[in-house]
């Protein structure tokens, strides 16, 4: 658990805002969102092993959780990492050492060191041929979580991030993996980056239990109160803003908690 003896002030947000099947963590800096993230995590990871003996986590890819990776990989947070499953929301299609790889990322920051061995750290082979991985990933999470035909995962925490073009995982706007839902894990062709990805499907992310979104940083702004503000406030998206910011249509049955900080909050009010 969180060692609680050691009285360390754990910055707190300063707003939450409620959406309609959302939360809103703003925090005043990157430091402190991630401080208060991670603790979280530990807590949260704890009492799910505690209750059900594993913990299936899915990563985020790109460059913002990096920085709570390397927080999350320090022994003081003492994560359950032997009975840890790591999961990835998508992956670029690129060897697992180029630079551009997910697991890179998260290997670098955290998987690689020696209290994060987790039990099972499941990486998309981004080396493969997109359509052979993905097909390879989804028979992955129905082995690993016992899944029935036609079933989807439950992840016990899913991160994502959000791009400034509101995709999320590798779903980008007008690409075909937004659409599927008879599918766990595809490859999805992005024309405008003129490459392949593997992502998980919109319908395996929303059955998560928890999503955590994490936006830091002035240059989502602009997304964000696209996302977040004006009739958010009031109202779910309708299937248009869907096709338009795919991460809004990521819906478990638990609010999406999104852990944004002052810079990238803006005007939301
Ligand atoms: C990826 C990610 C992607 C990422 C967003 C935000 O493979 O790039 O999975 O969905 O979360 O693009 O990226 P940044 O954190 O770098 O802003």
């Amino acid at each position: 658990m969180v060692d609680r003896d050691r009285a360390v002030a754990v910055p707190a947000p300063t707003r939450v805002l409620q959406r309609p099947g959302a939360i809103v963590m703003v925090f005043a800096h990157e430091d402190d969102l991630v401080e208060y993230a991670a603790r979280e995590l530990a807590t949260l990871a704890n009492d799910v092993v505690d209750a059900r003996g594993r913990f299936d986590w899915t990563l985020a890819g790109g460059s913002t959780p990096a920085v709570l990776y390397r927080r999350l990989a320090r022994e003081d947070l003492s994560l359950p990492w032997s009975r840890t499953h790591v999961w990835f929301g998508d992956e670029r299609c690129v060897p697992p050492g180029d630079p551009q790889s997910n697991y890179k990322m998260a290997h670098d920051a955290m998987l690689a060191s020696a209290p994060a061995r987790a039990a099972h750290v499941h990486r998309m082979h981004g080396e493969d041929d997109p359509a052979v991985a993905a097909a390879r990933y989804e028979q992955e999470l129905r082995d690993a979580c016992g899944l029935a035909p036609g079933g989807f995962p439950a992840f016990d925490l899913t991160l994502l991030g959000i791009g400034e073009d509101g995709h999320t995982a590798s779903l980008f706007p007008g690409t075909t993996a937004v659409a599927v839902r008879d599918r766990l894990c595809v490859a999805n062709h992005v024309d405008h980056l003129g490459t392949w990805r593997l992502t998980l499907t919109t319908p395996t992310l929303s059955h998560s239990r928890r999503v955590w979104v994490f936006a830091v940083g002035g240059r989502k702004r602009g997304i964000l109160g696209d996302v977040l503000g004006g009739s958010a406030k009031t109202r779910v998206r309708d299937a248009g803003e869907i096709a338009r910011w795919p991460v809004l249509g990521v819906r478990p049955a638990t609010d999406v908690v999104w852990w944004v900080d002052e810079a990238g909050a803006g005007g939301l009010g």
